[in-house]
């Protein structure tokens, strides 16, 4: 158990074990897709401190972090959050691994990095170093020898002619037998995802903090209208907010 989390909603309980954090966050149908986002933001409304989210995140926000790794079939992110955030491998600790062994799990889940042009190297640690053969989402319209390097060392699940359709997305990754979807962000992703209509489940930590300036937020991109969201769970840990939201 790492540091403290109280549950304020819907029912009121101090200092969560990892069982009970587990039990707010897990689903009992593992076979239905579902696909859920996680962010970290400021209180008014920064997703980035200097260019990455690592400012904003503290001890709460990793240990839901990490659980919401343990709990999924697979981790997609967006190129741009790699690059940027400087991903390696999708490896779990240990105890995590040992944990999704006993639920009948895969040890670690699979990693699905989401990109159009490929800008990926295929020597990368994510690759080299992967547990699980990674997935690369792209289009059809991705460059062709990007596209061959990469299949030397991830699986290309194509999703879209031109552009990404997130249901196909979505729907390739369930036929792989991977219904259990959770998205690392970032923004663009999260925006074209929110716009198809697929996301099903938002959680939220809003860090104490703010932050002012440029700062993009957790959504790049445009909504033909606002989605209504309902409440799932408030968490507190210290002054810190962590919010589970599913689409209404
Ligand atoms: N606060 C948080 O919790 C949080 C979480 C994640 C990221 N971030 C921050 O967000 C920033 C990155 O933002 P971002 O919007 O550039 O991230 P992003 O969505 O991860 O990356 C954009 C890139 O990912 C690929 N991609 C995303 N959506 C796509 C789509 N619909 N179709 C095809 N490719 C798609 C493309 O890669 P190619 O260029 O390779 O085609 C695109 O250039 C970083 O500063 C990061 O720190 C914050």
């Amino acid at each position: 158990m790492g540091v403290q989390i109280d549950c304020l909603f819907p029912a009121p309980g101090s200092d969560l074990s990892d069982e009970q954090l587990s039990a707010l966050y897990d689903r009992d149908d593992r076979e239905a897709p579902w696909l859920r986002v996680n962010f970290v933001s400021s209180v008014d409304g920064a997703a980035t401190v200097d260019g990455v989210s690592g400012g904003l995140g503290g001890d709460a926000d990793h240990r839901v972090f990490d659980l919401l790794r343990e709990l999924t079939d697979v981790v997609i992110v967006g190129a741009g959050t790699v690059r940027g955030e400087g991903y390696g491998p999708m490896v779990l600790p240990p105890a995590s691994v040992s944990r999704r062994v006993s639920r009948g799990l895969a040890p670690h889940p699979v990693f699905a990095i989401v990109s159009s042009r490929l800008d990926l190297d295929p020597s990368s640690r994510i690759f080299t170093d992967a547990p699980v053969r990674p997935i690369v989402v792209t289009t059809d319209a991705a460059p062709r020898d990007r596209r061959d390097a990469l299949s030397a060392v991830a699986d290309i699940l194509i999703a879209g002619d031109s552009r990404l359709d997130p249901a196909r997305l979505v729907a390739g990754l369930a036929e792989r037998g991977l219904p259990q979807q959770h998205c690392e962000g970032g923004p663009s992703l999260f925006g074209t995802m929110l716009a198809a209509g697929v996301v099903n489940e938002l959680c939220l930590t809003v860090s104490p903090q703010l932050v002012a300036g440029e700062a993009g937020r957790i959504i790049t991109g445009d909504l033909a209208s606002p989605r209504d969201l309902a409440l799932g769970h408030v968490l507190a840990s210290g002054d810190t907010l962590l919010l589970r939201y599913e689409r209404r």
